[in-house]
């Protein structure tokens, strides 16, 4: 799969989606569901941005027991996403798990990737709160790893870490990576950002992109601006 810029539809509802999505008249973009919309509006909504001609990136970061996490990726295997993604913090045999739950009797999948450590949690919490000791890079390191051992397609990270996860799982490992802001943009809570052409150098695979498409004045322009900063 190419480079590709996917916009977070980090919307309440569907109609709020649709209408957001009627104003691409060319390309449809690659587009990324998150658990508010997914929660709100159900499978449905999947479907029917699915029969508009966009690629999708369900974002539901499954975390459960292997049995439970294999039957669920069937279910959203039959939906016919195009990524779907889980926690490595649910272990090797988990991760193994959703891949055969994901993959069709014709051996066909969805691409597979990995949260690694969520960017909110740092050393200080995980240390407390976790009682996970080691440097957190080195954390996000071997759940990397992990979930290439799994069979995963990539994971999902900072753009600053996108070119060191290549290092250590190879070029052919996804980076899936949100972050991103234009130079002249508004930060908003992010905190360690990159303009699309920072991470395109770094070697992201996939930028998600939210905000800066979704609230722009015209939300057409920004897609595009990050489209030729990104894949051009
Ligand atoms: O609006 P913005 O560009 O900040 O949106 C980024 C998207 O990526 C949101 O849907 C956010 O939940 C998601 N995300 C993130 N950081 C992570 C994982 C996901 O910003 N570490």
């Amino acid at each position: 799969m190419g480079k590709d810029v996917i916009i977070a539809c980090d919307f309440a509802s569907a109609q709020q989606t649709f209408d957001f999505l009627d104003q691409f008249t060319g390309k449809k973009p690659f587009v990324k569901i998150g658990m508010e919309l997914f929660y709100a509006e159900g499978p449905s909504i999947v479907r029917e941005i699915k029969k508009r001609g966009h690629k999708i990136f369900l974002d539901l970061k499954l975390h459960d027991i292997p049995n439970t996490v294999k039957k669920a990726m069937t279910v959203l295997s039959n939906l016919d996403v195009d990524i779907c993604n889980l926690h490595a913090g649910g272990t090797i045999r988990m991760m193994e798990a959703a891949i055969e739950g994901l993959t069709r009797p014709d051996g066909s999948r969805p691409l597979l990737i990995a949260v690694t450590q969520l960017t909110s949690t740092d050393q200080e919490s995980m240390s407390r709160d976790l009682w996970i000791e080691r440097p957190i890079d080195e954390v996000v390191m071997h759940y990397a790893e992990n979930a290439k051992a799994a069979g995963l397609d990539g994971v999902v990270c900072s753009p600053l870490e996108a070119g060191k996860v290549h290092d250590r799982c190879g070029n052919e490992f996804l980076t899936v990576t949100p972050g991103v802001r234009f130079a002249d943009g508004d930060i908003g809570d992010q905190k360690r950002v990159m303009t699309p052409a920072e991470a395109k150098k770094i070697g992201s695979d996939y930028i998600v992109v939210g905000r800066p498409i979704t609230a722009a004045e015209d939300p057409v322009a920004a897609y595009e601006r990050c489209v030729n900063e990104f894949v051009d």
